[in-house]
């Protein structure tokens, strides 16, 4: 079974966006350099405001009849082919495949309220047509909304990226609890909590160290805690000129860490190489 790896945090700015772009494209690399038999990753993008799209796809204008809209608003018998025809090539790599959001999913939220099945309605049609893919990789807006609740009930993995800031991580166990909450209340028990990601963390900041400190020491969340990507500026500039961090800065630190955290996800997977 392919994975889907969600990345989910209710707070806006702590690199959701960043780490889903970065961590799709550093998979599809890392795959490509394993000689994996199938590559593609497709990356979703669940937030209106359309960052990853944007910066993978070079628009932000996608709408009623090539987005994730119109998959979540599609006949259902029809979602799956429609996801298939809505799916674009980034413009990172060839096996990097995007599902483009839309400034219309903040009207989706609304006109699919109260519709029976409606937050399962990228999960549906995902699972008929995941395995085209060796992972995929899901975006999601700053909020716990029917959109968010779509994400992670579509996806096996989900990823908290977090600002090594105090009431960052105050917010943390409300953001695993909720995850545990769609696992267990809403009955998806394929989905686990595989890591928290710390993001611009600055290792001169006394209180960014502090902070990972604590983390590391908690019982639960010192166990989750799975990577550290540092603080660069190589991460906005990536973003305006709409390159990877990978392309945009090769040698910067946040591109090793990316790929860190790529290698350490295949090797959780177990992807197979080619024989
Ligand atoms: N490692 C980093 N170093 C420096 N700036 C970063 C880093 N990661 C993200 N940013 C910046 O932080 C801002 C928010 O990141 P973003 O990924 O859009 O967060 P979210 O999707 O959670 O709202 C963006 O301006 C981005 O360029
Ligand atoms: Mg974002």
């Amino acid at each position: 079974m392919s994975r889907t790896i969600v990345l989910t945090n209710h707070k806006g700015g702590v690199g959701k966006s960043t780490t889903a772009t970065n961590l799709a494209y550093g998979l599809v690399r890392l795959l490509t350099n394993l000689e994996a038999p199938n590559p593609r990753v497709l990356l979703i993008d669940t937030d209106s405001q359309s960052h990853a799209t944007l910066v993978t796809s070079g628009r932000s204008d996608y709408g009623r009849d090539d987005s994730l809209y119109t998959v979540i608003t599609a006949e259902r018998k029809d979602a799956a082919s429609i996801l298939t025809s809505c799916v674009v090539p980034s413009h990172w790599d060839e096996n990097l495949h995007v599902l483009p959001a839309s400034p219309l999913l903040e009207i989706a939220e609304r006109e699919l309220i109260g519709v029976p099945g409606a937050p399962y309605r990228l999960a549906e049609p995902l699972s008929r047509i995941a395995s085209h893919y060796a992972v995929v990789v899901i975006d999601t807006r700053p909020s716990f909304s029917l959109l968010t609740e779509m994400g992670l009930l579509a996806a096996t993995d989900a990823l908290v990226p977090v600002e090594p800031r105090y009431l960052e991580t105050v917010g943390l166990q409300s953001v695993i609890n909720k995850i545990i909450d769609i696992r267990e209340g809403w009955r998806h028990p394929e989905l686990r909590v595989s890591g928290i990601v710390v993001t611009k963390m600055d290792r001169r900041m006394k209180g960014h160290i502090e902070l990972v400190e604590s983390l590391q020491a908690h019982p639960v969340l010192g166990k989750l805690l799975c990577s550290i990507i540092p603080a660069n500026e190589a991460v906005a500039y990536a973003h305006q000129t709409h390159q990877s961090i990978f392309a945009y800065a090769p040698r910067s630190s946040a591109s090793y860490a990316y790929a860190q955290l790529a290698r350490l996800f295949v090797k959780q997977i177990a992807i197979p190489e080619r024989a």
